[in-house]
């Protein structure tokens, strides 16, 4: 058996066992087990393809196995599903997917799963990757699970996709996002503005000003090179962030605050921005070890960035009518960026949206507080759920009245891009923008301007 598969199926026992995230886990396990580049690559695409796909394997595996999944080992399930994707999705040859991953159950489980397993298997090997999509989309009961299955989303994440794209009249387009967080999306880097350069080599992105992607090599390479001035960061992050900075021009001293900070990605290009204008920039983050790495971030911008450690709300309402420019990136689902974190999609439930949500509410609008008059908050999240997103907005307006105004994020963000963006209007008369993997090639991000009248 290889060691790239021994190294992708026990990452994916940590995933399954422990919640261990596999963007952290796997890095340490390739080292550990000293894999070659091309290996290192093999393990990475084998875990992270198995941990997306494995709502449509899981299907495809019951139908095979004539029994639910839930009735499987969970080890062999894991082996399995390993296997699945090396027949399915891979141009690993049949007889290698089946053998290697047979050889994987013997070794981690004995004769008998390796029985099942290879039955299993050899069963799946029989018919083409069409096939199994047209038997797994017959067993669906509606067209959001015929989605779900085939693009191998939760169904309440098919449904909350869909809402949000119909609240700007482009339901048409959900495939095309189920499809797009299904493929890993290529390196963005950020140079900050004022502080480091677009490299004249490179290729820029289409829309960030300050977005660009390396040709090759290693980003964590050239971020340390630059001391941190130049990033890794999606260029939605690099558009959010500077809609707050740029849809106005920044008056020396202004005061800015970054509430909900860590791990200090927006940070860095606010703190850019500030140090570029005379704004003075302060950032808190709940967390103290999401606090360090805001520290961190900051560390290669020369000027002293006060970052305190608070729940948000008390942070804000200990400083009312102090701050021209407020950023909220709140947390939330994180379903904007599941091309990303390949096992998110199955570790979030909708239980989890409604205290999110009142979450969010509350920092909006302690935000909203700490804003002195004519000041402005940029309200953002990596998710297109319209409970996080366009509710969250609508229920601090009413709450706020006449004392607050939405300004349009949509024409903010057409202001920092250096491209034309397609942001259709949203059909609740609001000016939030939405950004979409499938349209942009960037995380889901959902960016709302309120100001304080
Ligand atoms: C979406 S992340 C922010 C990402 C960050 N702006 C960046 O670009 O790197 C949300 C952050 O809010 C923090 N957080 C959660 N609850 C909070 C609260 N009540 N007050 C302040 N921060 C909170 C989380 O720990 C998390 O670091």
């Amino acid at each position: 058996m290889s060691q790239a598969r021994r190294v992708a199926f026990d990452t994916l026992r940590a995933v399954h066992e422990s919640d261990a995230y596999a963007n952290l886990l796997l890095p340490k396990a390739i080292e550990r087990a000293g894999l070659s580049t091309a290996d290192a690559g093999l393990a990475t695409e084998l875990t992270y393809g198995t941990l997306r796909r494995q709502g449509t394997y899981d299907a495809i595996i019951g139908i095979a196995a004539e029994r639910s999944v839930l009735e499987i080992d969970p080890e062999v399930l894991d082996a399995l599903r390993l296997g699945v994707h090396q027949l399915l999705a891979t141009r690993v040859a049949s007889h290698a997917a089946v053998n290697e991953s047979v050889e994987l159950a013997r070794t981690v489980l004995g004769r008998g799963p390796a029985g099942f397993a290879n039955a299993v298997l050899r069963r799946i090997a029989r018919d083409t990757p069409g096939e199994w999509m047209t038997r797994v989309a017959e067993t669906a009961r509606s067209d959001d699970e015929r989605l779900g299955l085939v693009y191998s989303h939760p169904v309440w994440v098919v449904r909350a996709f869909r809402r949000a794209l119909a609240a700007e009249g482009r339901a048409d387009e959900l495939e095309a996002l189920l499809s797009a967080d299904n493929i890993s999306p290529r390196v963005t880097m950020a140079a900050l503005p004022g502080l480091a350069e677009v490299p004249a080599d490179v290729r820029r992105t289409a829309y960030s000003p300050l977005g660009f992607r390396l040709g090759g090599g290693d980003p964590e390479a050239t971020v340390t090179a630059s001391e941190g001035r130049v990033r890794v960061q999606d260029e939605g992050s690099q558009l959010a962030a500077l809609a707050l900075t740029r849809f106005a021009p920044v008056r020396s001293g202004e005061r800015w605050l970054d509430l909900c900070a860590g791990p200090g990605g927006k940070t860095a290009v606010l703190a850019a921005e500030a140090l570029a204008h005379g704004a003075r920039l302060e950032a808190n983050e709940i967390s103290p070890a999401r606090a360090g790495l805001v520290r961190r971030a900051v560390a290669g911008i020369p000027s002293d960035i006060p970052v305190s450690e608070q729940d948000g709300r008390v942070r804000a309402e200990a400083a009312p009518g102090t701050y021209d420019r407020i950023l909220v990136d709140a947390p939330c689902t994180g379903l904007g960026a599941l091309r990303r974190r390949p096992e998110a999609r199955w570790r979030k439930s909708p239980a989890d949206v409604p205290e999110l949500s009142s979450l969010q509410t509350g920092l909006l609008s302690a935000a909203l507080g700490a804003l002195a008059p004519g000041g402005v908050v940029a309200y953002v999240t990596c998710s297109p759920h319209l409970a996080e997103t366009a509710a969250v907005v609508a229920e601090v307006r009413r709450e706020w009245g006449a004392a607050a105004t939405e300004l349009s994020a949509r024409d903010a963000v057409a202001t920092a891009s250096v491209g034309e963006l397609d942001l259709p209007a949203q059909k609740d008369g609001s000016g939030r923008a939405q950004l979409w993997p499938h349209r942009h090639g960037t995380d889901a991000m959902s960016i709302s301007l309120l100001q304080r009248v």
